[in-house]
């Protein structure tokens, strides 16, 4: 593979930004993750086809990156290319009847923010949660009893080597943290069906989402969010809580003392530390309960 030849081939005059070497920490809510070979910013569609190709001639590994809320990059970084969705897939438009089209590379705490101006019901739940639209759709992200999956009539997908897919948000199976889309496709665009609302009662709505992640959850400092999947029938903070785990730290990471679901960065913390803490916290809770605890953060070069 070739990354120094694919990274000429990109750069230049196209609908990119292209650099080498960019440290990934930069890149994740954790502020952790060594460099990655390339990072590829595509501002649009045939930008994204054109990198996407790139790639492939080159056999160059590559993978999307929305804010990186729900990742953990590796201390020796990725060795392929990121690609972050830029301007072309961050657009939100508003129709008049609740139809709103957003692109996957928006932030969702935007499109949470405008549906409140706009006073349109429907995507209260997302308040607070960081991330691109795409990736929460992707993992349908959500409170315990609401989702953004719920509110998607449609999103539109591409399919590397061919082209566009359409899929009505009926068809695609949602569950927690699931979404039936293939991994393989990159969600480029999603449309939701939201309803009028006063304006105050989904101010309220919101107001008190926040509240309650604010009382618990150490929104503060750099994470993750939740590390591992709720077990069904239990709560994987109440699960680690009681292994004697909130304050458990190696190097700079930490199970925070506000929810023991989450690893907080106190500053300089190694992925090697916070992998650390969720093999510990798994095996704990293995032996301690019989409960194999499924992670959801997602774990990147690694395998390098
Ligand atoms: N609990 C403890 N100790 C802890 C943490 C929680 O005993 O350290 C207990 C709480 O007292 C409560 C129960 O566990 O009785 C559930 O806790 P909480 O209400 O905080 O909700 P959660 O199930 O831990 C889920 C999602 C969050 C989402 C909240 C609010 C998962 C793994 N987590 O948390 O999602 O914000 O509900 O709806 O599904 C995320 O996915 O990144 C995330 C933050």
């Amino acid at each position: 593979m070739s990354t120094f030849n694919a990274y000429m081939a990109l750069s230049g005059a196209y609908d990119a930004d292209v650099a080498r070497n960019e440290q990934l920490s930069h890149y994740t809510t954790y502020r952790i993750g060594g460099p990655a070979d390339l990072v590829v910013t595509v501002h649009s569609y045939q930008a994204l086809l054109r990198t996407i190709d790139t790639l492939t001639r080159e056999g160059v590994e590559w993978v999307i990156l929305g804010r990186g809320s729900n990742v953990l990059v590796a201390d020796a970084g990725y060795r392929g290319c990121v690609i972050l969705l830029g301007r072309e897939f961050s657009k939100i438009n508003f129709a008049d009847d609740g139809i709103v089209s957003a692109g996957a590379g928006a932030l969702l705490s935007k499109l949470v923010n405008e549906t409140l101006s706009h006073s349109l019901t429907g995507l209260e739940c997302c308040v607070g949660i960081p991330g691109t639209v795409g990736g929460a759709v992707s993992m349908d992200a959500g409170t315990r009893h609401d989702w953004i999956g719920s509110r998607v009539v449609d999103l539109v997908t591409l399919r590397p080597g061919d082209g566009l897919h359409r899929y009505e948000g009926s068809e695609i199976e949602w569950g927690y943290r699931y979404c039936s889309v293939p991994t393989n496709e990159i969600i480029l665009e999603v449309t939701f069906e939201l309803a009028d609302a006063e304006k105050d009662v989904v101010a309220a709505n919101m107001e008190r989402l926040i509240a309650r992640r604010r009382k618990r959850q150490p929104l503060g400092k750099p994470s993750c969010g939740s590390v591992f999947k709720n077990p069904p029938g239990h709560s994987v903070g109440q699960l680690i809580d009681s292994c004697g785990l909130k304050g458990y730290t190696v190097g700079a990471a930490q199970v925070s003392e506000v929810h023991a679901n989450f690893i907080v960065n106190r500053g300089g913390a190694k992925a090697a530390d916070v992998l650390s803490i969720i093999q510990h916290a798994h095996d704990c809770v293995a032996e301690k309960y019989g409960i194999d605890l499924a992670c959801e953060v997602k774990l990147l070069g690694f395998d390098a």
